[in-house]
C-alpha cells in the first residue's frame, strides 16, 4: 500500500493533498506533529473528512505525533503529546495509531482507547544513525502480538543495507512496516513488499511540501514511474549503481521502456559505496541486471565471470547482467554499452554521408580519459585510423599502450599528439571524423571550446559526447561551417537502448509479459 505522509500545518491543506493523490494512494498518515497548534482541536474529525480511495472506500489513516527524538517535529511536552494522541484515537476514525517502542509499558490509557475505537497500534522504532545490530529484537520484540511492528533505520552505506536485508530475512512471517531511509535505502521503499513491508511512505511534491522522512518520493512517481502496485514476487529488479546516483535519468528511461513493453520489471537507483556488499545484496533481492556509473565502472569488473570484448577494450564496464537469465545462478556478465552507444549515431551519420562503412577513415579524438578509451577502441575496431590529441601527452600514450595490451581486434592505427594550436595541421589529415571526449564545453563552462584553433572545412563529421548543453560551442561552430554534427544526447540514448536490449532480452527469454 502507498501511504501518503501529510505534513502540512493545517487539516484543510492535508485534505487537499489527500484528494490530489487519492487516485494513486491507498492510505494516509497524518503527521500531527506538523500541525499548527490551533488545528489540533479538530484532529479527531480528520479521518471522516478524507476522500475515497480507488476502491470507493474512504482512505484509511494513521495518526502519528512524532516526537523530536524520533525525527519528528513535536517540541512540546510528552504529557501534551499523549493527550493529543488520546484525543485523536477517541474520535474513533483512525485505522492505525503510531506509538513508539519506548512508550511500551507507559501507554495503558492509549492502548485501552485504541482497543475501544478498533484502532490498530503500529509499534515503531527509528534509528537515524544507522542499522542497529539487534534490529530483529527492536522490531518484533517491542510489539505485542496484535500490534504491527515498524522500523525505520538509516543505513550509512551498502554494508548497512545488506545487514538490514539479512536481518529481515531471518524473521518469522508477520505483518510489519520496514524501511531503510535515505538514498542508500531507496530500493526498500519501492520494493517494500519484497522486504516484507505492508506499506511504503511517500510525501507530496508541492514546492513547499515538507518531506516527512529522508528518501520519500511523491506518490505519482511511486505509482507511475515505479509501478508500485504491480510489483510482486515475480517482478524482475534492475537498477543503476553509482555514487551519487539519485540524479540519474536512467530510471526514467528504463522504467518507461519496461512499461511500454509490458514487462514485469522495475529499475531503481542504488546509491552504492561498497561494490562487494552490493553484489551480495543483488543476490538477496535478487537483482537481475544493472547499469554502472561513476565511480564503479572498474570495481565491478572483479565480480564478472565473463566480460564482453567491449569491457576489455573500453577498460570499463557499465552494464552487468546475470548469465543465463534472471533465475540462473551462473554469475555475472559485463558489457560496455558506451562502445555501441558511441558507434550507432556515427554509423548513421556515415551512411548519410554515403560512406559504405568506417574502414580506412581518419579520425581525431580529443581527450584521453575513460570516455576516450571506449571511443578509441570502438574506432580502431572499425578500421579507423586515429589521431589522439590530449593536453597531457603521457596520458594519451598510456591509453594507446593499454589498448595494445588487450585483444581489441583493432585494425586501425593510432598516433598521439599534444592538444595545442600546432596540432591543427596534423588534424587536417585526420578530419573525416572529429570526436570530443573531454569535459571542456560542458555546463557550467559552456563557452569553452577544446579546439578553438581548428578551422572546419565543412566536410567533417563532428561528434561531441558532452550532452549538457545539448549543442556545445564546438558543435555550433562546426554546424555553422556546414559540418554534420552529433550531440552527446544521441550517444546517451543509444547506449541506454543497448543496455535496455540486454535487460529486456533476459525478461523476454525468461518471463511471459504481464497480462
Ligand atoms: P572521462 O572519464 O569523462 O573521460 P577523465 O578520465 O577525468 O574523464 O578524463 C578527462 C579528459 O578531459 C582528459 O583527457 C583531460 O586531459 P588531461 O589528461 O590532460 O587531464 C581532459 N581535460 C579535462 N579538462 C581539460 C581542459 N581544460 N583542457 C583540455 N583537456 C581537458
Amino acid at each position: 500500500m502507498i501511504c501518503l505522509s501529510l505534513t502540512a500545518g493545517t487539516l484543510a491543506e492535508n485534505l487537499r493533498a489527500a484528494a490530489r493523490f487519492a487516485p494513486v494512494i491507498d492510505m494516509v498518515e497524518l503527521r500531527a506533529d506538523f500541525l499548527l497548534r490551533e488545528q489540533r482541536t479538530d484532529l479527531h474529525r480528520f479521518p471522516s473528512a478524507l476522500p475515497a480511495a480507488r476502491d470507493g472506500n474512504r482512505l484509511p489513516a494513521i495518526l502519528t505525533v512524532r516526537a523530536g527524538r524520533d525525527g519528528g517535529q513535536w517540541r512540546e511536552g510528552e504529557g501534551e503529546r499523549r493527550h493529543l494522541l488520546l484525543h485523536g484515537v477517541r474520535g474513533g476514525g483512525y485505522a492505525w495509531v503510531d506509538l513508539e517502542g519506548w512508550l511500551r509499558g507507559s501507554d495503558a490509557g492509549l492502548l485501552e482507547a485504541a482497543a475501544a475505537a478498533g484502532t490498530t497500534v503500529i509499534r515503531s522504532m527509528h534509528d537515524f544513525e544507522g542499522v542497529p545490530d539487534d534490529l530483529a529484537k527492536h522490531l518484533d520484540g517491542a510489539a505485542r502480538p496484535q500490534e504491527i511492528p515498524k522500523a525505520a533505520v538509516m543505513p550509512g552505506g551498502s554494508a548497512d543495507l545488506l545487514r538490514f536485508a539479512r536481518a529481515l530475512q531471518g524473521l518469522a512471517p508477520r505483518r510489519r512496516v520496514v524501511v531503510a531511509m535515505g538514498a542508500v535505502g531507496f530500493a526498500t521503499r519501492v520494493l517494500a513488499r519484497r522486504f516484507g513491508s505492508m506499506f511504503t511512505f511517500c510525501s507530496p511534491n508541492d514546492i513547499d511540501a515538507r518531506v516527512a522522512a529522508p528518501g520519500h518520493v511523491d506518490p505519482e512517481t511511486m505509482a507511475g514511474l515505479y509501478r508500485y502496485h504491480s510489483i510482486d514476487a515475480d517482478t524482475a529488479v534492475f537498477g543503476v549503481i553509482g555514487n551519487p546516483v539519485m540524479h540519474s535519468q536512467s530510471p526514467v528511461y528504463h522504467n518507461r521502456r519496461f512499461a511500454e513493453d509490458q514487462l514485469n520489471a522495475v529499475y531503481l537507483p542504488f546509491a552504492v559505496d561498497d561494490v562487494d556488499a552490493f553484489f551480495e545484496l543483488a543476490d538477496l533481492i535478487p537483482v537481475d541486471g544493472f547499469s554502472v556509473t561513476i565511480p564503479h565502472k572498474q570495481a565491478v569488473m572483479g565480480h564478472l565471470v565473463q566480460s564482453d570484448a567491449s569491457v576489455l577494450g573500453a577498460g570499463a564496464c557499465n552494464t552487468v547482467v546475470r548469465r543465463g537469465g534472471g533465475d540462473a545462478d551462473g554469475g555475472w556478465i559485463g558489457y560496455n554499452s558506451d562502445v555501441e552507444g558511441f558507434l550507432t549515431p556515427l554509423l548513421d551519420a556515415a551512411s548519410q554521408a554515403g560512406w559504405p562503412d568506417l574502414r580506412g577513415r581518419r579520425a581525431t579524438v580529443i581527450g584521453a580519459g575513460g570516455a576516450a578509451r571506449a571511443v578509441v577502441y570502438a574506432l580502431l575496431r572499425r578500421g579507423v585510423n586515429v589521431l589522439l590529441l590530449n593536453r597531457t601527452l603521457d596520458r594519451a600514450e598510456a591509453l594507446v599502450r593499454d589498448l595494445a595490451g588487450t585483444d581489441s581486434g583493432a585494425s586501425g592505427a593510432v598516433t598521439c599528439a599534444v592538444l595545442e594550436a600546432s596540432a591543427a595541421d596534423v588534424m587536417r589529415r585526420y578530419a573525416d571524423v572529429i570526436v570530443q571526449t573531454t569535459s571542456v564545453g560542458m555546463v557550467p563552462d559552456s563557452e569553452a571550446e577544446p579546439i578553438p584553433f581548428y578551422r572546419f572545412s565543412g566536410h567533417e563529421i563532428v561528434y561531441d559526447i558532452v550532452y549538457t548543453p545539448p549543442v556545445t560551442r564546438l558543435l555550433r561552430r562546426a554546424a555553422d561551417a556546414g559540418c554534420t554534427t552529433i550531440g552527446g544526447a544521441r550517444m546517451f540514448a543509444a547506449q541506454a537502448d543497448a543496455q535496455y536490449r540486454l535487460f529486456s532480452r533476459l525478461q523476454l527469454a525468461d518471463r511471459s509479459p504481464r497480462q
